[in-house]
């Protein structure tokens, strides 16, 4: 499903992520855990092929990132959820907008469009917020409303990049159980932190970096 074979990137700057080999199946769970710098986001991008390596070949669904396509590039990101650490929200969108958008994009017909939104919202505990901005959500919320935007259109895998950062314990917590509902449903989830508690908590592979290697990969 991600596989990265000898993948090295270098950032202008000199910084560079070297020597990246794993393979991560369809049905997993993995943590990309490190220091802030450790390169969790270059590798997430990677894998979204918003960033391509300098060497080495990354693979998602079998398309190799060396001789990708626009147009495959659009169809990976089809099937594939993004929950970034600011959230992203469309500010002038009500929450039902916010986590439709993904299925307009698709031109999906408005009562399909519907029902899987409020059938979202219920899961997500977010059906009284629908009409809300937000703005008028707290940032846990706000998190949430993310993470049902990322997984509105039934992605095959889903990036989240630190999804807890900027929340208390409970919505961390309320947050990181939604992830891990969406892993048991049968999504493959990639997730960055640099909190050790969370694979100490949840034990899943962890995949730890630092200063752009990895050191260890395997259940901590
Ligand atoms: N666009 C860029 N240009 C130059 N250097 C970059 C760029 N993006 C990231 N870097 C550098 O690459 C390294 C890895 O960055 P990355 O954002 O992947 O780390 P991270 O593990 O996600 O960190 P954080 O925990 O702070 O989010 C860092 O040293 C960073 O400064
Ligand atoms: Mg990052």
């Amino acid at each position: 499903m991600i596989s990265f074979e000898n993948v090295h990137l270098r950032y202008d700057t000199g910084i560079s992520l070297r020597d990246l080999n794993f393979f991560i199946d369809k049905d997993e769970f993995v943590y990309l855990f490190g220091p802030t710098g450790a390169g969790k986001s270059s590798i997430l991008k990677m894998i979204y092929m918003d960033l391509f390596p300098n060497d080495g070949q990354v693979e998602i669904f079998n398309i190799g990132s060396s001789k990708v396509k626009r147009k495959e590039i659009a169809h990976i990101r089809q099937r594939i959820g993004m929950v970034f650490q600011d959230f992203k929200l469309l500010m002038d969108r009500d929450i039902y907008s916010n986590i439709a958008l993904p299925l307009e994009l698709r031109g999906l017909k408005p009562n399909e469009i519907r029902s899987k939104v409020v059938r979202k919202a219920d899961e997500f505990g977010l059906r009284s917020r629908l009409n809300h901005f937000p703005h008028e959500l707290s940032s846990g919320e706000q998190q949430m409303v993310s993470l049902a935007r990322a997984v509105i259109d039934s992605p095959d895998i889903l990036l989240v990049d630190e999804p807890t950062a900027h929340l208390d314990q409970e919505s961390a917590a309320g947050v990181t159980d939604a992830i891990w509902k969406v892993h048991d449903s049968g999504t493959c989830v990639v997730f960055a932190t640099n909190k050790v508690e969370l694979p100490k908590r949840e034990p899943a592979r962890t995949i730890s970096l630092v200063s752009g290697e990895i050191i260890i990969d395997r259940e901590l």
